[in-house]
């Protein structure tokens, strides 16, 4: 069969994430473990009819479910992601995979002949690909628009956001982005053809595996349930951010603006400022003036006073973060409990984080926010200990509704 040709024919390097399928395909900080999501599915008490993962990010949870056969749904506010996740999650048929891989290989051939696109803005941008990356990359941006079918046009398009972190002098995945001198003389046509080929051949591979069921990512805050989709989940599963100010929406910028999910510094800052946790650009002057509407345990409050009594000029703005932050998460709680089918459960993966030596502790405020709003026996345990810091862990807070 050809799918097996194409897994075993893979020359891509990167073997572990291809042997994780899709969720291999682009593998970003916000991304959580697949291991985590099948333990806590296979250790339900009940064969769960339908998922719900509010902050999808990557995909993780609702793949691993369509992976399993189980009903799921997601909901993401970042439109890049909701447009990733979902490509993760289509049927491809193998035709069509092997169309893609034939189109991938006229693309290369022709790379040279396309005009090339125009740059995104971002700052410095050859700072983060050198010139001849980036024109490589800009004329596979146009090669792909020229495409017609779309969802070959999304497997190009992922293929083209694993590229993007390939050719790149930044080193992903760390939350402070560092970048390693250009050295052009490296990079040749050649080394970019080959490069692309192997990644759509890493694609091709996961696009090969197909998921079980459908599922879909929805564009939609968190903040609230859309409308028909209360009553019909029983279970949740998710990941949201945590409360130690990372900006996803920074992290994405490259994908999302090559991509054209961007266009402006201010459109990324808007977006940030609508995530939960997001105190990046605008969210930073929006924070200052932010007022709590107190609805949290009042020795969150007491957390915050600490936290802005600290000697540092932004100790008043991380005050005010982390009560939004709970704020915000107590609107999401309270939604997802009213649509919750009764009996069923929740499963909040999160990270506790301190500011200037005052520890916040999550695990236990979801608890209490769990149990305020009226969910049965909230209670946490640690998944794991985070190595940077050993006061920092990662916990599963999970509830029931009665
Ligand atoms: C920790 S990540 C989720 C990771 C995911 N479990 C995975 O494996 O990729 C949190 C996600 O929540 C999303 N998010 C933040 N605020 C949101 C909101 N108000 N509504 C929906 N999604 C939101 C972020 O864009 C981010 O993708």
């Amino acid at each position: 069969m050809r799918s097996e040709k194409i897994c075993q024919n893979a020359q891509y390097t990167f073997k572990y994430n291809s042997s994780m399928g899709r969720h291999g395909w682009l593998r970003l900080t916000p991304a959580y473990s697949v291991r985590l999501v099948e333990e806590i599915l296979s250790d339900l008490e009940y064969s769960p009819q339908c998922v719900l993962e509010p902050f999808s990010g990557t995909g993780t949870t609702e793949l691993v479910c369509a992976n399993k056969g189980v009903s799921s749904f997601a909901l993401e506010i970042n439109p890049f992601l909701v447009w990733l996740g979902n490509a993760k999650l289509k049927m491809y048929s193998s035709q069509k995979i092997e169309e893609f891989l034939r189109v991938a290989e006229f693309i290369a051939e022709k790379i040279e002949s396309y005009t090339p696109s125009e740059l995104p803005p971002i700052y410095n941008i050859h700072r983060w690909w050198g010139k001849a990356q980036a024109d490589f990359l800009a004329k596979l941006k146009t090669a792909i628009k020229t495409v017609e079918d779309n969802e070959m046009q999304q497997l190009l398009a992922v293929a083209f956001c694993r590229i993007v972190i390939e050719l790149s002098n930044a080193a992903f995945n760390h939350v402070s982005t560092s970048f390693k001198e250009t050295d052009d003389s490296i990079f040749s046509i050649e080394v970019g053809k080959d490069t692309f080929l192997s990644v759509c051949n890493m694609v091709a591979c996961g696009a090969s595996m197909q998921p079980l069921v459908s599922s879909k990512v929805i564009h939609h805050d968190a903040r609230s349930i859309p409308e028909q989709y209360n009553g019909t989940y029983d279970t949740v599963i998710t990941s949201p951010p945590y409360p130690n100010r990372i900006s996803y929406i920074r992290e994405l910028r490259p994908y999302m603006y090559w991509t054209d999910f961007l266009e402006t510094s201010d459109q990324a800052s808007e977006l940030d400022w609508q995530t939960i946790g997001g105190t990046w650009g605008k969210a930073t002057s929006l924070l200052s003036t932010w007022e709590s509407e107190g609805s949290l345990p009042h020795y969150v409050y007491d957390i915050a006073k600490q936290i802005a009594s600290a000697d540092n000029k932004s100790a008043g703005l991380m005050a005010n973060y982390v009560m939004k932050y709970f704020e915000d998460m107590r609107l999401h709680l309270s939604a997802v409990y009213n649509g919750l089918k009764s009996k069923g459960k929740v499963f909040y993966i999160i990270g506790n984080s301190n500011f200037y030596g005052v520890t916040v502790p999550a695990e236990r405020i979801y608890v209490d926010l769990m149990r305020d709003i009226g969910f049965d026996k909230p209670e946490y345990r640690i998944v794991r200990k985070r190595n940077c810091n050993k006061q920092l862990y990662e916990f599963v807070v999970t509830a029931q509704k009665a």
